[in-house]
């Protein structure tokens, strides 16, 4: 119904997690599959989209007719995000960025230290991904996702405003049988109304369903 939609339309998707190194046989990741990402590149290509989907270290199979670029940790794929932004119309942030890497990655392996029970990594922030994008001078429409176990609504307000957001779509990680690594999702979209100070955020629920079934429900949000 909607197959030509993105026609003529640059559609850049961030997918899965990062891996911060801490040494060179360890790292600081997270749970995130990629699915959803990937997901969402097959719902724009099949809607007509040029696609650059910029993946984190997934064993996901790169999905026919897209441009995939890997990257391994946030600052690398700040990087890939930057070299496709000039002519990107479309940027979906999906990956699970790590807030934090190392502040000093260990050249050689760490050795445990005998009689010493605790040990203390030294974090520094990532840069916010999405938020640079948004921080443009001719920002792309922009869409973000939260996970979130509590308090959907409220995160996602206040992430929308926060990044400047023009979408967002939140997941409640917590549900049994979605989210993570699961191959089915539900979402609930929030947007600001523009003009419309007064009402505070419109939603729109997504019930479950497979992964791919809502990324083509989601991308019809996002439609110019
Ligand atoms: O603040 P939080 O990480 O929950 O926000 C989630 C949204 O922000 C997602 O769209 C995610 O891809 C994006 N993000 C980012 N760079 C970061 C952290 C999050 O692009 N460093």
């Amino acid at each position: 119904t909607h197959a030509g939609a993105l026609a003529g339309h640059h559609v850049v998707i961030t997918a899965g997690p990062t891996r911060e190194a801490i040494d060179p046989v360890r790292y600081l990741s997270n749970h995130s599959s990629g699915k959803m990402g990937f997901a969402l590149a097959s719902a724009a290509r099949d809607m007509g989209a040029r696609v650059t989907l910029i993946a984190g270290p997934v064993t996901l199979a790169t999905p026919e007719g897209i441009t995939r670029i890997n990257v391994i940790c946030a600052v690398e794929m700040l990087e890939a995000v930057n070299a496709a932004l000039p002519d990107c119309d479309i940027f979906i942030g999906c990956a699970a960025v790590a807030d934090y890497r190392l502040a000093d990655i260990a050249e050689h392996k760490l050795k445990k230290v005998p009689g010493s029970a605790a040990l203390t990594l030294n974090l520094i922030e990532n840069p916010d991904i999405i938020a640079s994008v948004t921080d443009r001078e001719c920002p792309p429409f922009t869409v973000g996702f939260a996970a979130e176990t509590r308090e959907l609504a409220r995160h996602a307000h206040d992430k929308l405003v926060r990044k400047r957001l023009d979408l967002i779509v939140a997941n409640d990680v917590a549900a049994p049988g979605l989210g993570f690594g699961a191959d089915d999702n539900a979402a609930v979209l929030y947007h600001l109304e523009p003009d419309q100070p007064e009402v505070p955020v419109t939603s729109h629920t997504l019930s479950p369903r497979a992964k791919q079934d809502l990324a083509s429900a989601i991308l019809v949000y996002m439609l110019p």
